[in-house]
Formats: C-alpha cells, sequence, structure tokens
C-alpha cells in the first residue's frame, strides 16, 4: 500500500507507518476496527459504521479516540490527502501501548491507526458473478458480536476457503447452523421467497451491509425473516448469497459440493444488488 495513513495522531507515509511493539493490539488483539467502504469519494453508512464501533469499544472497556466529530475529521483527511474516490478506509482502536501485562491498568489512551485501500469502483455486474463457499466450524469465541482485532479462527479459515477454490467460508455452529461468513454475514432465499439470515445475539457480528439490505428488502415488500438456517437447510435454499461493507452482495451458487438452486445467480439476489447500487449511487 501507498499514500498516507494515521497513526495515533499523525499522518505519516504508509511506509513508515508503525506502531510500537507494546501496543496491546499487537501483543493481546486488544483492539476492535471497522472497514468503511467509499464511494464516489463518500463513506457509506458512516453513522452505522461508527454505531457499530463505538459499541465494541465500550463493551471491552476501551475509550473512544477523540470525539466522533474528531474521527470523522480524521477520515475525512485521510480521503483528501489520499484523493481516495473508491475503496475503503481501515481504522483500529486499540487500547494503547503498555509494559506486557494481561491486566490493563484503566483509562489508557486508546491508540488509532487508519489506513486507506484503493479500490476499482465496483459495479453491479460484478456482484452478479456465482461464487463457491466451504463449511468449516465455528471455532471463534462467544463474542463475535465485538469486531474484536482477533481474527485468528477467520484468516485460517479464509485461507482454508482459498486453498479449496472457493471464495468464502461459511461458519457452523455446534447445531449444525450457519453463523456467518468468515468476513461476512450469510443469507438464504427459502423455497417459498423468504429472505432468510441469522437473528443477531453475541454469535455474529451485526453487519452493516447485513442491516442496509434488510431495510431495502422491507421497503421493497419482500419478506425478511431473521432466523437460524442450518448447512443443510442452505444446501437445499433457491438462493445463498453473502455481504459485507466490501464485497456488498455475492451471490453463492455452490455450497460444498452442493450446487444451489439451478446453480446461477438467482432473481433475489439480482434485485438486492440493484437497491443497493441505486440507494449507492443516488447518495
Ligand atoms: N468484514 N461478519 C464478519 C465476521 C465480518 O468480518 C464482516 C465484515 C461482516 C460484514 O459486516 P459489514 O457488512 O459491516 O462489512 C460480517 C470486514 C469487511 C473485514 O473484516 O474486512
Amino acid at each position: 500500500m501507498t499514500g498516507i495513513s494515521y497513526v495515533d495522531g499523525r499522518y505519516v507515509s504508509h511506509a513508515e507507518a508503525f506502531v510500537h511493539m507494546e501496543d496491546r493490539g499487537y501483543q493481546f488483539a486488544d483492539g476492535v476496527y471497522e472497514v468503511i467502504a467509499v464511494y464516489g469519494g463518500k463513506l457509506v453508512d458512516e453513522a452505522s459504521h461508527l454505531d457499530r464501533l463505538e459499541r465494541s469499544l465500550s463493551e471491552v472497556g476501551i475509550a473512544f479516540p477523540g470525539s466522533r466529530a474528531s474521527l470523522g475529521i480524521v477520515l475525512r483527511e485521510m480521503m483528501r490527502r489520499n484523493r481516495l474516490k473508491h475503496g475503503s478506509l481501515y481504522l483500529q482502536v486499540t487500547r494503547g501501548v503498555a509494559r506486557r501485562d494481561h491486566a490493563y491498568v484503566d483509562a489508557m489512551r486508546p491508540v488509532l491507526t487508519v489506513a486507506v485501500r484503493r479500490a476499482t469502483p465496483p459495479l453491479r455486474s460484478a456482484s452478479l458473478a456465482g461464487y463457491r463457499v466451504i463449511s468449516i466450524p465455528d471455532i471463534r469465541w462467544k463474542r463475535c458480536d465485538i469486531k474484536s482485532v482477533g481474527l485468528l479462527p477467520n484468516i485460517l479459515g479464509k485461507k482454508q476457503a482459498m486453498r479449496a477454490g472457493a471464495a468464502e467460508a461459511w461458519m457452523i455452529d455446534e447445531a449444525g447452523m450457519v453463523t456467518e461468513g468468515t468476513t461476512s454475514n450469510a443469507w438464504i432465499v427459502t423455497a417459498t421467497g423468504e429472505l432468510v439470515t441469522r437473528y443477531l445475539d453475541e454469535g455474529i457480528l451485526p453487519g452493516v451491509t447485513r442491516r442496509a439490505l434488510i431495510g431495502f428488502a422491507e421497503r421493497a415488500q419482500m419478506p425478511v425473516v431473521q432466523r437460524a438456517f442450518s448447512l443443510a437447510e442452505a444446501k437445499t435454499a433457491r438462493e445463498a448469497f453473502y455481504t459485507s461493507a466490501t464485497a456488498i452482495l455475492r451471490p453463492v451458487i455452490q455450497i460444498d459440493e452442493t450446487k444451489i438452486g439451478d446453480g446461477v445467480v438467482g432473481p433475489v439476489a439480482r434485485r438486492l444488488v440493484d437497491a443497493y447500487f441505486d440507494a449507492l449511487e443516488t447518495v
């Protein structure tokens, strides 16, 4: 990556964007993050991402770095300095720098870092390719609602998917239910045309894209049900897809060795992608 990054109060060249080795994010994964898409020079769903950041921080007892307003200024300044039109911003807040000790001291000064990722603008048509996913056991901790930088199970799962020639891995809990993808939320469309995505609790990340799409679906009077669904049900679904800020919506045409529906991108996925892009292009 080139360009300008933000490290603990300073804008620096990305090549010199270093944090201290005793940053607790580095030693303990003691930190949280957000990935916010940038489209046409604008932050997509900024308020929802900052709400979730605030919640993640408060759940682990890390102070918000400055104020929401000052963070908004840093994010905009990063887009300006990097002349970022399309891509994403990665922002991370760790508990801060201290001598290594599991027991942290209260009221540490959090460390904020921000980096940009440039990308070609997403295209509706690109979202309409079909993707394969594999299923893997969900071996994560019991607070997946917190967007923690501790992502070992996710990165191992994603790598396993890549090795299998798939784009994503869906994680399966002990009851055989799909929780979510390693970097995305999971959805299916049932034979009766119901859109199903898992309910929110501590088992999954409350995806910002998930939430936006539920809104679009409801406004279009498409039936949405938030409930758990099993891997077996997903394999017999009419459609399946997954969503995230950077991937937007990816239709799933195969899970493990099973073809989904007719093995092509379905009409519900198409409608949702259209609704999402219509909103994106009118902001
Ligand atoms: N990942 N679930 C997990 C485990 C995720 O890591 C993500 C996002 C999502 C989707 O959330 P959202 O719609 O708010 O992006 C669900 C980001 C993109 C990442 O880690 O890069």
